[in-house]
């Protein structure tokens, strides 16, 4: 790990933000405390909510850790096209006895200048981001009050975007992992030609200098041995620590991960307007073909069914993040989980070295 990282945390091992209440103070402090690197997920939070979690952490750990946020995005969805969207779901929210949401209640800018402002003001040891990459004043200023900044990338051409911009580090996703696409446009001609991680890692190896945290599938030591060796510096697993007890996902979405009722992933815009990878369910089957490019919009629109269909206990009617790798994913606290993934990982250098690897 390059000297900066390895300040950061003592195994190469990255939680990922996980928007949506997963990557909670409690979880995010248990990675620390373990030895790796957990990031709070501050992308649909308000400035305050973010800050109130910052604090909540620091009372848990003193170890270092990151804060993710998301890139404003431009706004250029089709309002019409959102109008149709809200007519196909009419059926849900009579279904769910639930109103569709307004889909501009985000007021545009989700708080990114005041969360940038609180952040500068009271820095945090890393801030990542994603769906886009900051301006090089952002990077400056953050170097200039000591935090690292990793910008999330998809393509060698939006790594060396970041490289450009001033950025400490990339991670690169890789189209096998849960959640949204970090895409850092969201382009309906490119969906379905994203990359997979061990072709990513070493393409953007062979871009740009930066250290690379490699993100998409990784569910064991083994898998994190295989990104190392391609030219990453860590590795950033979600799915893996959706499960543990610390997270705060929901439980039905927990249980999902591992049930055999759900046996494949796909990438949908059904619930949020951009593709993010989640577990096919009845929701995404119906709604996925016709949803429309409009993130946030479709978000916000689809928010109160899918609190309606959690409340109902309905796992068909919610959005199940979840990497390819689900079905891997292990019921252990996370510190455990940690210590586990650095055996595995031992393991697997150990057998490359000695050439027993099968
Ligand atoms: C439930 C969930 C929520 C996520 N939310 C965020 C987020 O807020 N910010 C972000 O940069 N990435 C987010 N991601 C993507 C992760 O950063 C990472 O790329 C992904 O989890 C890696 O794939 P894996 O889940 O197969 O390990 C999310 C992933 C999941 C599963």
């Amino acid at each position: 790990m390059s000297s900066v990282l390895t300040d950061l945390c003592r195994y190469p091992v990255v939680q990922a933000p996980m928007a949506g209440g997963a990557s909670c103070p409690q979880l995010v402090a248990a990675v620390a405390e373990a030895g790796g690197l957990g990031f709070l997920a501050a992308g649909y939070k308000t400035a305050d909510g973010m800050y109130n979690e910052i604090k909540q952490l620091r009372g848990l750990t003193g170890q270092p850790f990151g804060v993710n946020l998301f890139m404003p995005q431009p706004g250029l969805a089709d309002p019409s096209a959102v109008e149709v969207y809200r007519h196909q779901l009419a059926g849900e929210a009579a279904w769910y006895e639930t109103p569709l949401g307004d889909p501009d209640s985000s007021g545009g800018g989700d708080g990114y200048e005041a969360k940038l402002a609180i952040l500068l003001e009271d820095p945090v040891p890393a801030v990542s981001f994603t769906f886009g990459c900051p301006t090089r004043d952002t990077l400056d200023a953050f170097a200039g009050v000591g935090t690292y900044t990793v910008v999330t990338v998809t393509t060698p051409e939006e790594a060396q975007a970041a490289q450009w911009a001033g950025a400490d580090a990339v991670c690169v996703q890789g189209i096998e992992a849960g959640g949204h696409q970090s895409t850092h446009r969201d382009d309906p001609q490119t969906d379905g030609t994203g990359i997979g991680l061990l072709s990513l890692v070493s393409q953007v190896r062979e871009t740009v200098q930066l250290p690379i945290i490699a993100a998409g599938g990784l569910m064991r030591g083994s898998q994190i041995a295989a990104v190392l060796a391609a030219g990453a510096e860590a590795a950033q697993l979600g799915t893996a620590f959706l499960v543990c007890p610390e997270s705060g996902a929901n439980l039905l979405h927990k249980q999902a991960l591992t049930n055999p009722l759900f046996v494949r992933t796909a990438l949908t815009r059904a619930f949020s307007g951009r593709p993010a990878r989640g577990l096919v369910n009845r929701f995404m089957r119906e709604h996925g073909p016709y949803a429309p490019a409009a993130y946030p919009q479709v978000h916000y629109l689809t928010a109160g069914l899918r609190a309606a269909a959690a409340k109902a206990g309905d796992a068909q009617g919610m959005a199940l993040w979840a990497g390819q790798g689900h079905r891997m994913a292990r019921e252990l606290p996370a510190g455990r989980l940690i210590g586990l993934l650095a055996e595995e990982l031992d393991a697997a250098r150990a057998a490359v070295s000695t050439g027993s690897m099968q």
